[in-house]
């Protein structure tokens, strides 16, 4: 499809490659290393015992594409290897979520706010679009309105400054970045995403496909 396309000067910004490293955690925590939460493949239960204490518990359980937060924080976080287990053989099942990777993950501690809506906890998480290694537009990444919403300057350029340096490492030209506060107050890398599936949160969608457009030169002046 991609080469059909090509044949018929249709270019994808994204190739089906670099398309995969955003959407699929497991090929781009790698890259990531040092800028996110500590990471482990699993894709047999029995490797749920061993990837315990490269973590720690409690753990943060996801599938390569999604985690299951729809269902609820519980589904998401194991405080033993039992529910270690459950998690992710719950997650490996669903094709939707995993493509046969679950992703268990050391659970950092995210300064948050609870809401009535979910029992997520609701993160000082931002999503940042780039376009090579550009921010285009960023905005607080939750749907809910409190005082975690407007970021100062200084932590502005804070999370601006870590969504460049994670996507100098990855290759995919048109990605988007989950960058979330620490209790600490520094900043970390939740997950990158590729922009077709990434929602737009708080971002306003206009000045975003404007640059998108300016920078890939389809739509100058406008
Ligand atoms: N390692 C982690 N430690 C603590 N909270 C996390 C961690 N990873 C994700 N979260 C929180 O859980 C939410 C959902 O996780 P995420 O990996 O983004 O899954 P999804 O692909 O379903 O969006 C994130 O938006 C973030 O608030
Ligand atoms: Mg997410």
């Amino acid at each position: 499809m991609y080469a059909a396309l090509r044949d018929r000067g249709v270019d994808l910004v994204n190739d089906p490659d670099r398309h995969l490293q955003g959407m699929e955690f497991d090929r781009a925590s790698p890259r990531l290393e040092g800028l996110t939460p500590t990471s482990v493949v699993v894709t047999d239960l029995a490797d749920v015992e061993s990837a315990a204490p490269v973590v720690g518990l409690p753990a943060f359980v996801k599938g390569a594409v999604l985690s299951r937060k729809h269902l609820g924080w519980r589904h998401c976080v194991a405080t033993t290897i039992p529910e270690l287990r459950e998690r992710v053989a719950a997650v490996l099942r669903s094709p939707f979520h995993s493509r046969g990777r679950a992703i268990v993950r050391t659970l950092a501690p995210l300064r948050h706010h609870r809401v009535a809506a979910t029992d997520v906890p609701i993160a000082r998480e931002y999503r940042v679009f780039l376009h090579r290694g550009e921010p285009l537009a960023h905005g607080y990444y939750w749907p809910y309105f409190h005082d975690f919403v407007a970021l100062s300057p200084a932590e502005e350029a804070e999370v601006l400054a870590l969504a460049r340096r994670a996507a100098a490492r990855l290759d995919a030209p048109l990605l988007s970045l989950d960058i979330a506060q620490l209790e600490s107050g520094a900043w970390i890398v939740i997950e990158p995403g590729v922009s077709q599936f990434s929602g737009l949160s708080f971002i306003a969608p206009r000045p975003l496909w404007r640059r998108l457009a300016e920078r890939l030169a389809l739509a100058p002046g406008s």
